[in-house]
């Protein structure tokens, strides 16, 4: 089942979203390093690209990620105009201080007392905005929590020399194109739980790993061989492994599904990204290749 999810209260962030770009002159885009293309808002593209606003794309919980993957998606985004990408972990503060020269190099032409830089933090729910807010203006402003939209409405705050930063809503867009961005979405939990059923994301998830080749990282944490297995029957060895039974005796398969997401969440499988630069090409080309044939099968209309 695709997964959607797009609350009423965020058409309005949209709208304003789009009138504070037009007072910005550095868009700071969170992304997740473990998805960095499917953590990507394309409205929020789109009005960057409008406004030809410069952007640094921030790989943040890179902490949680595969290092050499972050790397390839940072080279990857560099090549993309008017973007730079930076790799951080939102809680390590000698990654914070890398922020800011990096938006100034951005907007050189606004480092005139009488141009002070305006700055713009944006992203989907829980990629770790308000964490990362709170610690460049150094204190405690946005509340931090692992629930998608905590942050609801937009907020300046001054930084320090002649700097400011506008804090926004976390923003998802009307329809997710790729069902399987759906999937790596709820996976890393920035889509709300009552939009997802968590049994088929972490079947989902299961076969990621597998095909990102990391079958190693659920043998060394369940004890099992995955090999040749479907997500299904992945969780089914988890729930086995960890004795997840109901009171018949039956596996209970949403425990161990959760036992899955949740040690994915925390790090307990090691770093890991879930798609790089050509396993995302590649998704693109099977999903166009797909609708190419539905349209072939379509009977012609006269
Ligand atoms: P948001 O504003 O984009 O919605 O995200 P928020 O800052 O609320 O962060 C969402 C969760 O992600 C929080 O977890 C936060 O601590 C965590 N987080 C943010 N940045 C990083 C990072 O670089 N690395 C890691 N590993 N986690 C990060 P939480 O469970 O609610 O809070 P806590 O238990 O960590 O305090």
């Amino acid at each position: 089942m695709p997964i959607q999810w797009f609350p009423g209260h965020m058409h309005a962030a949209r709208r304003k979203l789009e009138e504070t770009l037009a007072d910005v002159d550095v868009l700071i885009e969170v992304l997740d390093a473990r998805i960095p293309a499917a953590s990507r808002n394309p409205v929020l593209e789109a009005l960057r690209r409008s406004r030809q606003r410069p952007c640094l794309k921030l790989l943040n919980k890179a902490d949680l990620a595969d290092p050499v993957r972050t790397a390839e998606w940072i080279a990857a985004f560099e090549r993309e105009e008017g973007v730079r990408a930076l790799a951080v972990c939102a809680k390590n503060p000698a990654d914070v201080r890398r922020i800011l020269p990096a938006c100034e190099r951005l907007a050189p032409h606004r480092s005139e007392p009488t141009k002070p830089l305006r700055l713009m933090i944006a992203g989907i729910p829980n990629v770790g905005k308000s964490t990362l807010l709170n610690a460049l203006i150094g204190r405690k402003a946005a509340k931090v929590g692992d629930e998608p939209a905590v942050t609801k409405s937009v907020q300046r705050y001054d930084l320090p020399g002649l700097r400011s930063i506008t804090d926004t809503p976390g923003l998802m867009w009307p329809k997710i194109e790729f069902d399987a961005d759906g999937y790596l979405l709820a996976a890393c939990h920035a889509i709300g739980r009552n939009a997802v059923a968590e049994e088929e994301v972490a079947a989902f998830l299961a076969e990621t790993l597998i095909a990102q080749g990391y079958a190693d990282r659920l043998t060394a944490r369940y004890r099992f061989d995955p090999t040749g297995m479907n997500g299904d029957e992945i969780i089914a060895a988890i729930g086995e492994r960890r004795g997840c039974r109901r009171k018949g005796g039956e596996l209970d398969r949403e425990k161990a599904a959760n036992i899955l997401l949740q040690d994915f969440r925390e790090g307990k499988l090691g770093p890991l990204t879930l798609e790089t630069p050509a396993s995302r090409a590649a998704m693109i080309a099977a999903h166009e290749a797909a609708l190419l044939a539905e349209t072939d099968d379509q009977p012609t209309r006269r």
